[in-house]
């Protein structure tokens, strides 16, 4: 298990890792409200659609004692609560498990009695986070079992963007499947994406594996194609931020181009991602709203440095959708889903 704590509750107080240090500094951040995690959501010192579900979970669990320890117990804690709810929701639009982790709590507003409530809030947020660690191990076992057979050679699992402990309670969605097939004897090679603009793979997914001694090269996103035409890439893992109904993905930009080259070259493209990532009300990709980041420093700019001319038009769209079609199989802490669809993901809920 990873030697860091991604998100946690520290005396009264949500604790980060604080992300925007990897990989130079190993830092943590205390936030006393909901407005202040929330500002930590959009700002990305915590990342990941599971580890945001946690970070909003537990930005509703201080805001109560914020709340409480500023003005007594409240009347109606459902009203107390609505701005900090709010502002929660609005912090980053793609990943679900922001919205799942919310609608978990919400109802507990109404139902839990008055004056204990913050700790109630507390224990559901902890088993959230409990929960999450518990998938991802789940999902690991089941990923790692479906990862081709290279014989006595290493397998070489490609990944995009950070979709490890960094980016969930622990252990990860992909880098979960990655650890699953490390710890159960496989001689792992990991190849991690760069991850242009904001560079998740090159400053997170690098640090994350090489903690825990995983063998992992660096490329530039540009390389992967190259490298899948030579045989290089036995298999792509990769995370979520939102899985559609019909089982189209929602992921960090440049998944769709890694799913195209790796039909085109017949890897197996495998999506690690717990039911919390599954929204059934989202009916395809089509609809899922794509965050377009403001800062376009992100994309003119590498580490403060100006790397474009000044004046220079921006396009920054976070995440893309990766059409199921491309999908060999959808990796959750329930079962795999081989060729995901709409009949499949529908029974993921009801079978
Ligand atoms: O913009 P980010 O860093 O939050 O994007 C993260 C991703 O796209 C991950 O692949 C996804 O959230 C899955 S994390 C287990």
């Amino acid at each position: 298990m990873s030697g860091f704590e991604t998100i946690t509750w520290h005396n009264g107080h949500v604790r980060m890792l604080e992300q925007r240090d990897l990989p130079w500094k190993v830092r943590y951040v205390d936030y006393d409200s909901a407005e202040a995690v929330a500002g930590a959501i959009t700002d990305m010192v915590i990342r990941g659609a599971p580890a945001i579900g946690c970070a909003a979970a537990f930005g509703v669990a201080v805001e109560a004692f914020r709340i409480r320890n500023q003005q007594g117990v409240p009347n109606d804690w459902a009203r107390a609560m609505a701005p900090g709810m709010d502002i929660l929701a609005r912090s980053r639009p793609t990943a679900v498990n922001l919205f799942w982790a919310l609608a978990e709590m919400k109802p507990l507003l109404d139902t839990m009695p008055k004056e204990s409530l913050p700790e109630r809030l507390l224990e559901k947020a902890r088993q959230i986070h409990a929960d999450d660690v518990a998938s991802c191990k789940a999902m690991g076992r089941l990923g790692a079992a479906i990862l081709p057979d290279t014989g006595d050679r290493p397998i070489n699992i490609m990944t995009h963007c950070n979709a490890g402990a960094l980016a969930t309670a622990g252990y990860g969605t992909a880098l979960g499947v990655i650890r699953g097939a490390h710890e159960s004897g496989r001689t792992v090679h990991v190849i991690a994406n760069e991850t242009r603009p904001y560079l998740q793979g090159a400053r997170l997914t690098a640090w994350e594996l090489l903690q825990d001694n995983i063998n992992t090269t660096l490329i530039t996103d540009n390389m992967a194609g190259y490298l899948m035409s030579k045989g290089e890439v036995d298999a792509i893992v990769v995370g979520a931020d939102r899985v559609a109904a019909n089982g189209d993905v929602a992921n960090k930009i440049g998944t769709y181009t890694h799913a195209v080259l790796a039909k085109r070259h017949n890897i197996p493209f495998l999506v690690a991602a717990p039911v919390s990532t599954v929204d059934p009300n989202m009916v395809s990709g089509d609809g899922i709203e794509i965050e377009k980041r403001q800062i376009s420093e992100e994309v003119t700019h590498i580490l403060g440095k100006r790397i474009a001319a000044k004046g220079v038009n921006v396009n920054y769209p976070a995440f893309d959708i990766t059409p199921a079609a491309l999908i060999t199989a959808l990796v959750t802490e329930k079962q795999v889903i081989l060729n995901p669809n709409t009949a499949k993901i529908k029974a993921l809920f009801t079978g």
